[in-house]
């Protein structure tokens, strides 16, 4: 195991007229296991490739630990990488795809026994050792690959690109618990990709979130959701994702059309007034009655939004409450105990601390509570 340090890493497939992967500074760190999210031709497969030495980048320098490993190729890195789609010896026995790795570094044999068994016996191929490979379905080819992944005790990481693609979803959920029991027993580096957010949020100690070949977001899954750095971090975690709405900061009160909403609290000190979107979360968005003797004192108290409900979708352990608000459309997640008909007024508000400003999609601030605020 060891700190994977990139410096300065960048590729351009196209002679540097565009990036796949924008120089970045970023480090692995040991023994974490790293979900790596982000849509299709975002960069992730270019970034895997670089670390286990198959691609060598255009630009930058790699550690692992204190030896740079820039010009090292694949064999010298001790890197696992397990692909999309099964890569094995279709003429070997399930038990001599998995002995490989091992024989090829020496082992003795007694060692190769004991770690083939091992690795079968955590992702339950033990019944199939002695069949040839080529015999298995695709899924249980895949499993093999994540087997011979994982089978070297000594690795600096194991990188899984889309591992589990070919796998049947029920299977899916049963892997990925297994391969987090796997790395709590073994403690490999991992560094797991995917374009699914459920997967990314279940998976890892840690979510790098990836778009445009630049990392936009670094964090556990709680600090994504609950704390999104770029508009498009609530854009692709979360379900349905964060709304965005535009508004105005002056004299350091944000304003959707002419109701003040809260203040403008700047990220990195004062916000400049100017226009700016606001970012909330579904889940953050209240709903109240627009009549205030339908409302509790503290919610008279509270300033908030005239909206229109627009529509209602029951999704049975909760509504989606649609509303528009100064023209725009905003989506509150509330319980299903809530009665709004589309058509009806209402009053919407934001849960303290947890609706944030973005300028250039990138977050500047958050809005706190206005004291004695306008109210409604
Ligand atoms: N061998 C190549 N030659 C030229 N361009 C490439 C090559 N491989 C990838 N690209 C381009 O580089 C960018 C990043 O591709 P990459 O495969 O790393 O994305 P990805 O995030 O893995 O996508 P996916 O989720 O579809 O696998 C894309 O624009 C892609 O078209
Ligand atoms: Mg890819």
């Amino acid at each position: 195991m060891a700190d994977i340090r990139m410096e300065g890493v960048g590729h351009s497939y196209d002679g540097g007229r565009t990036w796949a992967l924008r120089p970045m500074t970023w480090t692995w760190r040991s023994a974490r296991a790293y979900a790596l999210l982000g849509p299709s031709g975002c960069g992730k497969t270019t970034l895997l490739n670089i670390i286990s030495g198959l691609l060598s980048p255009t630009t930058g320098r790699i550690w692992l630990d204190d030896r740079e490993v820039t010009a090292v190729p694949t064999a010298g890195r001790n890197i696992a990488q397990v692909f999309q789609f099964p890569v094995l010896y279709e003429e070997m026995s399930v038990y001599d795809n998995l002995a490989f790795p091992l024989r090829n570094r020496g082992y003795p044999r007694a060692e190769v026994d004991r770690r083939v068994r091992e690795v079968s016996r955590m992702l339950g191929l033990e019944g199939h050792l002695g069949r040839r490979s080529r015999r298995l379905d695709p899924g249980r080819q895949q499993i093999v690959c994540l087997g011979r992944g994982l089978v070297r005790p000594e690795v600096a990481a194991v990188l899984l690109d889309e591992p589990l693609t070919v796998i049947d979803p029920a299977l899916k959920w049963t892997l990925r618990s297994k391969l987090k029991e796997i790395h709590r027993d073994t403690g490999h580096t991992l560094i797991y990709v995917t374009h699914d957010q459920t997967e990314a949020l279940t998976f890892a100690d840690e979510v790098v979130v990836l778009k445009d070949g630049g990392i936009v977001q670094a964090g556990e899954p709680a600090e994504l959701f609950l704390s999104p750095a770029h508009e498009f971090v609530g854009h692709f975690i979360g379900s349905p994702g964060m709304n965005v709405l535009p508004a105005e900061v002056a004299g350091g009160v944000v304003m959707i059309g002419r109701t003040a909403v809260g203040r403008a609290a700047g990220d990195g000190g004062e916000l400049p007034p100017g226009p700016v979107r606001i970012g909330v979360r579904p889940e953050f968005v209240q709903v109240l009655p627009s009549t205030p003797t339908a409302r509790t004192a503290a919610e008279r108290a509270a300033p908030g939004l005239s909206a229109r409900i627009t529509g209602v979708d029951r999704m049975g352990a909760y509504h989606l409450v649609h509303a528009r608000v100064d023209g725009h459309t905003l989506v509150a997640r509330t319980g299903t105990g809530s009665r709004y008909e589309p058509g009806t007024a209402a009053v919407l508000r934001f849960a303290a601390g947890r609706a944030f400003l973005f300028r250039d999609e990138v977050r500047c601030g958050s809005i706190t509570p206005l004291e004695g605020g306008p109210g409604t």
